[in-house]
């Protein structure tokens, strides 16, 4: 059957909107009403105005479209996708930590279970964790989790200091810095473009380092024609779609090995993303009370953004 004249029809029966994060399959993003960065897409389901939110992307962003809209049906097309950044920090844990440092000021990264985000003050994305960080008063010492790396470089952006969550993300931890340096060497008119859940040797090789969002901005109004892109390969094919002149080299090498697409991302299929619209499952829920204390540092964030 016709996948994408399937889902578009399932849209207007169910006055639906799909969003979609960069890192979806070309097809997913293709069907979507809004592609964004975790930011973008968290703003974009406070604010609809559709009954029916389907989230193209993994649990955490289905979840913060969730907690911002309990009213309304929000469908994942696998509840399987997950994040290791959100997966390796449990909220037990994640308390047991907290509670070392009583006095710290809890940032959470937005890759996190409503849980966790419930124990926190404020949540971050990669686009605006340096943004908010500078907000907090300089006497307040500050705990970040669950992402080390974008911890780090917050830290060295702010000149703030703050106890990190030892996280990381599966995919971007495994660029590696003499690939990299190959890969530049072979590229020599090209810039390096990173997002800053990549480790500090890889960040310190590239020329522009920022969210999906903000890589694929820089991508458009950069002179550069060539870029080594050093996140999930999904973003290329936005950067092909607003700059079609322009190469695009994936970090690493398109070699056969599919490491840098994210293996919770790709998860969800055309096939997945009709079928959860046409059985309206699977679905987000939340019990009110966890729903209401992970709404408040996640509010807090959107006003600071
Ligand atoms: P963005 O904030 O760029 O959307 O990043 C989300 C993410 O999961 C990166 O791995
Ligand atoms: Fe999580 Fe990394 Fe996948 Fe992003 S790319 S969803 S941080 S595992």
């Amino acid at each position: 059957m016709d996948l994408e004249a399937g889902i578009q029809q399932l849209k207007k029966d169910l006055n639906a909107v799909i969003l979609a994060h960069y890192y979806q399959e070309s097809e997913i993003q293709d069907v979507a009403d809004f592609v964004g960065d975790s930011l973008a897409l968290a703003q974009q389901a406070e604010k609809t105005k559709a009954d029916v939110i389907v989230f193209c992307g993994v649990h955490f962003m289905a979840e913060t479209a969730k907690i911002l809209n309990p009213g309304k049906l929000v469908l994942l097309p696998d509840l399987a996708a997950g994040c290791s950044l959100s997966d390796r920090c449990p909220p037990g844990p994640f308390k047991a930590f907290k509670d070392k440092h009583p006095d710290h000021f809890v940032v959470t990264y937005v890759n996190s279970s409503a849980a966790v985000k419930a124990l926190s003050d404020v949540i971050v994305t990669s686009s605006n964790a340096v943004k908010i960080v500078d907000r907090i008063p300089k006497d307040r010492k500050i705990l970040f989790a669950p992402d080390q790396h974008l911890g780090r470089y917050v830290m060295k952006q702010t000149g703030r200091d703050m106890v990190l969550w030892p996280g990381a993300c599966m995919v971007h931890e495994i660029f590696s810095e003499k690939r990299l340096v190959q890969l530049k060497v072979e590229h020599p008119d090209a810039d390096v473009i990173a997002h800053p859940e990549c480790e500090a040797p890889v960040l310190a090789l590239a020329d522009y380092i920022g969210s999906t969002k903000q890589l694929l901005e820089y991508t458009q109004s950069s002179a550069k024609q060539k870029f080594i892109v050093v996140t999930e390969a999904g973003i290329i094919h936005q950067m092909q779609l607003k700059s079609p002149g322009k190469t695009f080299v994936p970090a690493p090498p398109d070699n056969g090995c599919a490491c840098n697409e994210c293996p919770h991302m790709r998860l969800n299929t055309m096939e997945k993303l009709y079928r959860c619209m046409k059985d309206k499952t699977p679905n987000l829920d939340l019990a009110p009370p966890l729903r209401e204390a992970a709404y408040a540092p996640l509010k807090r964030m959107l006003e600071w953004s």
